[in-house]
């Protein structure tokens, strides 16, 4: 095949997200010939709606353990080779203002439209081409090269990268894509479900707790076991359907169906031994001591639902129903019914098996020349920009490599 055929490239990248432009932009910077294609009329979407429209684009302490996987030290290399400083390094010579917001993680200051601008002229630095929007509708490969069928005709290229995320937010273009090429290549998947999502309770369980809806506080949150265990210290907000914050959104990677949630609602007092030693000085009523902890709305909610008496004097209650009280703010044990599945979450667990790819490259061993990198993977970070760091080293990886 000629080198001046205009649909025949070095490197061929499906999805022009976070990763698919940082890989192009890469590749296409040192000699490559590059194409992206995506079946999407917008640039960009996700990271577009990011971070509450600033895109919270890395965090400064970014490292393995902010990221579940079968796999975990599979990322290690990646991260280790393209670290959150080199980022902040192409955001500041883009001249993009940022700030840190709260654990490390770092915002744009104007728009996440800005980031989107610095990868889009990072790929035109490397002369990248664009097929978009353009569908895909088969992918073949022959001893030395792929052939992609798409919608703007045949595409060929010696590697092809694989970047279309995974499977949340339907409503902007996420597909299976990347598990349907993975199936076809014959590589392992890792079951997927939704991560960084609300959960949700079962409508009856709930009915009393929805007069809290809208009440924010700090909370400890935890679950599971051992090397499954999560345990964070975030905020939580209560909605009519249940709970969400980013202490829940953290939480819910981590949460099996079927299991409880053990919440601390006041993570900083011991409740009981407070109530129960301070008994005979404690002259307030358990209403008014009980605000001077909690939001004033869900003191007085707590001890109506959980069927204590707000005028009742501290003094009076017997060690046993302080206990109870106690019990209820620190170790309030919850089984949610399910979560707001894909529609809502931020991201996807699960995806192509790491252990079918090199983490010094992200290529298939079984198959030579074919790439995967992103929220397609099996490589989940917590909230707070471990995403899309994620999608930026993997994306160097593949990109420093075809
Ligand atoms: P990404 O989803 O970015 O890109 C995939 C691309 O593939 C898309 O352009 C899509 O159109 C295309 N595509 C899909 N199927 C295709 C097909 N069949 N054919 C052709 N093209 C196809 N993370 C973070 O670190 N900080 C944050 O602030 C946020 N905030 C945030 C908010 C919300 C509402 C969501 C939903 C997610 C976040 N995230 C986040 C997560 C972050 O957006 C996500 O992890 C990365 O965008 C993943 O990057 P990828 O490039 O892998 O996929």
């Amino acid at each position: 095949m000629s080198k001046n055929n205009p649909n025949q490239f070095d490197v061929a990248i499906i999805g022009a997200g976070a990763a698919g432009m940082m890989c192009a932009a890469v590749a296409g910077q040192r000699g490559r010939r590059v194409v992206l294609i995506d079946h999407a009329s917008k640039l960009a979407e996700k990271i577009r709606i990011s971070g509450g429209g600033r895109c919270n684009f890395t965090n400064v302490g970014a490292g393995p353990q902010h990221y579940l996987s079968q796999n975990p030290h599979f990322c290690r290399s990646a991260l280790s080779r393209y670290t959150p400083q080199d980022f902040i390094g192409l955001v500041k010579r883009h001249r993009i203002g940022f700030h840190e917001k709260h654990k490390g993680q770092l915002f744009c200051d104007d728009s996440a439209e800005d980031i989107i601008a610095m990868l889009k002229a990072e790929c035109d630095a490397g002369n990248v081409s664009w097929r978009m929007p353009c569908t895909v509708q088969e992918v073949g490969k022959s001893a030395e090269q792929f052939r992609i069928a798409t919608s703007a005709g045949e595409i060929q290229a010696s590697s092809l990268v694989i970047a279309t995320g995974g499977l949340s937010i339907p409503k902007i273009g996420a597909t299976d894509f990347a598990y349907r090429i993975a199936r076809q290549f014959d590589l392992k998947l890792v079951e997927t479900r939704p991560g960084l999502v609300p959960l949700t309770f079962d409508g009856k369980a709930w009915q009393s707790l929805t007069e809290l809806a809208g009440i924010a506080l700090e909370v400890e949150v935890e679950t599971g076991v051992k090397k499954e265990r999560g345990h964070f210290l975030e905020d939580l907000l209560f909605t009519h359907r249940g709970l969400s914050g980013p202490a829940i959104l953290q939480i819910s990677s981590f949460w099996k169906p079927g299991t409880p949630l053990t919440l601390n609602l006041l993570p900083q007092l011991d409740v009981a031994d407070t109530l129960i030693e301070g008994k005979g000085a404690l002259k307030k009523n358990l209403g008014n001591l009980l605000a001077q902890w909690l939001p004033n709305r869900l003191a007085e909610g707590w001890l109506k639902i959980n069927g204590f008496d707000a005028g009742a004097r501290i003094a009076d209650m017997p060690d046993k129903s302080l206990k109870k009280l106690g019990d209820s703010l620190n170790r309030w044990v919850i089984l949610p019914s399910g979560s707001e599945g894909y529609r809502k979450a931020e991201v996807t667990l699960g995806g192509v098996d790491t252990r079918e790819l090199s983490q010094q490259t992200m290529m298939a061993s079984k198959v030579p020349g074919l790439h995967f990198i992103g929220e397609a993977m099996d490589v989940t970070g917590w909230l707070g920009g471990y995403n899309f760091q994620w999608a930026w080293a993997s994306g160097v990886a593949a990109g420093s490599a075809v």
